[in-house]
């Protein structure tokens, strides 16, 4: 029978193709501590929400839970999904046991009935789907008459700007999957995404019966200056996503 060297030391675990069950932890560490998401995303989609306070908000992909906590903290009365059990064990050690956190995969019906909304935060998730169809018909269905629908997404500019830089030739106008690989706790991180150009995003929201109220693009918040200096120039010239409001028509 083989014995096992002494030195040896088990190769690290390949992470699958967007898996935020393995990723939770490392994950939700770096959405903290980078620009992206704390000085970035987070602020600019809890300012398009402005008062919040004793609205009924679904957070769709709300991962480990921070946009979750900040909209409870300013007194709105929150519903959690994402599809990764394993984030949502981690907004769960966030959150308390009295939050409310289910698993739902977005490209399924919404286990909530008509009406049960105010407002919908879809915050970095739109970009995982490739049918946007379905789901935006569930999350206005499950919105009240005067509903909204907050998104940020991946800015399309962007997407493509990072293909042309790298020297693919993809096609602004299409909409297509992309890979990139993120390094997560030190390791490669397998990502897939769903890229749509601008126009695609618009006929999909008012195909769903949305009104666009704001298309937005923000920057960071000035606190980000001193403690990222070179992130906080690149994002102030140029954004990296693309913020929606949008009501239930
Ligand atoms: C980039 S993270 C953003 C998490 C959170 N919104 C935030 O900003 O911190 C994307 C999240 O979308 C979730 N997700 C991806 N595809 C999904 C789907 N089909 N249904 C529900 N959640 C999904 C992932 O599990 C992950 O938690």
């Amino acid at each position: 029978m083989p014995t096992v060297p002494e030195d040896h030391v088990e190769p690290a675990p390949l992470f699958r193709v967007n898996d935020y069950d393995s990723l939770a932890e490392v994950y939700a560490a770096e959405n903290e501590a980078g620009i992206m998401n704390t000085y970035y995303e987070r602020p600019a989609i809890l300012a398009l929400a402005g008062d919040v306070a004793g609205r009924r908000v679904l957070d769709a992909g709300c991962g480990s839970g921070p946009l979750f906590a900040e909209l409870r903290d300013r007194g709105a009365v929150v519903t959690g999904i994402d599809a990764s059990a394993g984030m949502l064990e981690v907004a769960r050690r966030r959150l308390g046991d009295g939050a409310d956190l289910q698993v739902v995969d977005l490209r399924d019906p919404l286990p909530f009935p008509d009406g049960a909304f105010d407002d919908v935060m879809a915050s970095l998730v739109l970009h995982y789907l490739e049918d946007w169809g379905s789901t935006l018909a569930e999350l206005r269905r499950v919105l009240t008459t005067s509903g909204r629908l907050i998104v940020s997404v991946d800015h399309p500019f962007a997407i493509h700007g990072i293909h042309r830089l790298a020297g693919r030739k993809t096609n602004y106008y299409a909409t297509y999957n992309w890979t990139e690989e993120w390094t997560m706790g030190g390791q490669a991180a397998p990502m897939s995404f769903w890229n749509r150009p601008l126009h695609a995003m618009t006929d999909a929201f008012t195909a769903a019966g949305f009104r666009i109220s704001v298309i937005s693009e923000p920057q960071p918040v000035p606190a980000a200056r001193e403690l990222f200096p070179d992130d906080f120039r690149i994002l102030s010239n140029s954004p990296s996503f693309l913020f929606f409001v949008l009501e239930a028509d």
